[in-house]
């Protein structure tokens, strides 16, 4: 069987979708699960956008050593110069380099002819190809390109030093068939097609996008582009574990095999809709709550007697666990370690030790704990910003008689104990006010406040995701906690604790 190159991209155009910013330590956490995931190419960012991202590409090519790390550069000296310097410690570099290819970019956006646009490319190639050997070029907009000018393109490219010819469809246009005919003409009308690896890169707006990712693998591209749960630019990107679940459980169709360990896919979904706060919808294929469940009597009754008859994956196939096991105020350090190694957790003895006693003082307020809360709790104690306050206490009067009231006791950098209290129009409106006027942090506005709880029961965890915004940047903060006022807190300082991270970073 041939082999499919998994390019995973959810640290680059997933990173792009509204409010989904990640933090240097986040993107090095997710690439090195995505490293476990078994990925081939990891696209860690695109060095020139900002700081934190060439921070970002710099650090996951430096440590996570087994996949490609692959930088993007628009087709201009100085991108291409800057992602090199971001990537060039990679165990195996690539720098991928694109460029508009439609007349509709090329009048209205780029304002230059389709020569210039082919010399760019050509001329753009050839300067990365100075630094490392594996080159990405893309024709963007190709899915609305004229079919001759994108064989021009690629021909020229190839010509350069394109190891990797890419063909975006940037704004989610194709059409399945269709876009399969591009990929084939590519191949008849390319002459050093054979050159290089031909790979897509397709966009959801039309809900499409895994469906022209696998149509384009029946026709001969060799490389797809994909992000983590579909996350992305608008609608999103082609969603990683639905390629590589199509063409594992459909082998006999697609002839086709990846390197992708599929029992991580539920670890590595949890964790990205973790940290990026994009929850997963409940009927998403494969990594949705209820991409398992059977509600039906008559499913029910098949399952039990032969799975098969309703089920065409196994759920451990994709990493959910098979036991639902839970453990509670009586589970020692063992029990809880092991619990932790079977959701693929491995911790520093420093980090379990913190772990445990979070372990414990939530085992004294909720009877049993689930994999979620485990999950939960691990999420609040070893992935918090280095504080820059503290939260020390919370306290709030409400109801349905009298105003709002909040007291918020901060520890503020310098050590000082700081305190005040505040009105507001409901308890969290008035914890905000309270801490704002503590933390004194001007023009913060408040885009997104959501409450989940984490389990069942009256005594569940109740997650708190809160996203602000500063001078055009969102800062997501997230907090857990059986109380869901404290919770609330909690998020709130962890988004403003990023957002003054990143200001004393810029400082
Ligand atoms: O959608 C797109 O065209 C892209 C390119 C940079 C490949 O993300
Ligand atoms: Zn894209």
């Amino acid at each position: 069987m041939d082999r499919v190159i998994i390019f995973d991209t959810t640290l680059r155009d997933g990173e792009q979708a509204a409010g989904g910013t990640l933090n240097v330590q986040e993107k090095l956490e997710i690439a090195r699960q995505l490293e476990k995931l078994g990925v081939d190419v990891i696209e860690a960012g695109f060095p020139i956008s900002s700081p934190s991202d060439f921070e970002a590409v710099r650090l996951i090519a430096k440590e996570v050593r087994t996949p490609i790390i692959c930088a993007l550069a628009r087709a201009h000296p100085d991108d291409i110069d800057r992602a090199w310097e971001a990537v060039k410690e990679a165990e195996h570099p690539r720098l991928h380099v694109f460029l508009s290819a439609s007349d509709i970019h090329l009048v209205y956006q780029l304002k230059k002819s389709r020569e210039q646009v082919l010399q760019t490319s050509r001329d753009m190639v050839v300067r990365a190809k100075k630094y490392v050997d594996d080159v990405e070029f893309s024709p963007m907009d190709a899915s609305r390109t004229e079919p001759e000018y994108i064989y021009q393109i690629l021909e020229a490219v190839i010509d350069a030093g394109a190891t990797t010819v890419n063909i975006p469809d940037t704004v989610g246009y194709a059409i399945p068939d269709e876009f399969g005919r591009l990929i084939e003409g590519i191949f008849q009308n390319v002459p050093n097609i054979k050159q290089a690896i031909v790979s897509v890169h397709c966009h959801n707006d039309l809900g499409l996008a895994v469906a022209n990712s696998l149509e384009s693998l029946k026709r001969g591209a060799r490389q797809v582009e994909c992000t983590v749960n579909g996350i992305g630019e608008r609608a999103g990107n082609a969603s990683l574990e639905e390629i590589v679940m199509a063409v594992k459980t459909r082998s006999d169709f697609f002839n086709l095999t990846t390197y992708i360990d599929t029992k991580q896919i539920y670890k590595t979904s949890r964790l990205v809709s973790e940290l990026t706060g994009f929850p997963v919808q409940p009927n998403k294929a494969i990594v949705g709550a209820n991409a398992f469940r059977h509600e039906s009597g008559i499913h029910q009754d098949g399952v039990i007697k032969m799975p098969i008859t309703y089920e065409i994956i196994a759920p451990r196939t994709v990493g959910i666990p098979s036991s639902s096991l839970v453990l509670g105020k009586l589970s020692g350090r063992h029990a809880f370690k092991e619990r932790l190694a079977e959701l693929g957790y491995s911790l520093s003895d420093e980090d379990f030790n913190r772990a445990f006693l979070a372990f414990k003082e939530l085992a004294g307020k909720k009877k049993g704990i689930t994999d979620r809360d485990i999950e939960s709790l691990i999420a609040q104690e070893l992935r918090t910003v280095s504080e820059v306050y503290h939260l020390d206490r919370v306290q709030v009067s409400c109801g349905d008689r009298g105003i709002p009231t909040a007291s918020v006791i901060l520890i503020a950098p310098d050590g000082q104990v700081v305190a005040d209290a505040a009105l507001g129009t409901g308890p969290v409106d008035a914890i905000y006010k309270a801490i704002n006027r503590l933390v004194g942090v001007p023009n913060v506005l408040l885009t997104e406040f959501s409450v989940k709880s984490v389990t069942e029961g009256i005594d569940a965890i109740g997650e708190v995701l809160v996203r602000i915004e500063s001078d055009g940047i969102t800062y997501t903060g997230r907090g857990a906690d059986t109380d869901i006022i404290v919770a609330s807190a909690k998020a709130y300082m962890n988004a403003l604790n990023r957002l003054l991270a990143v200001r004393k970073v810029a400082e």
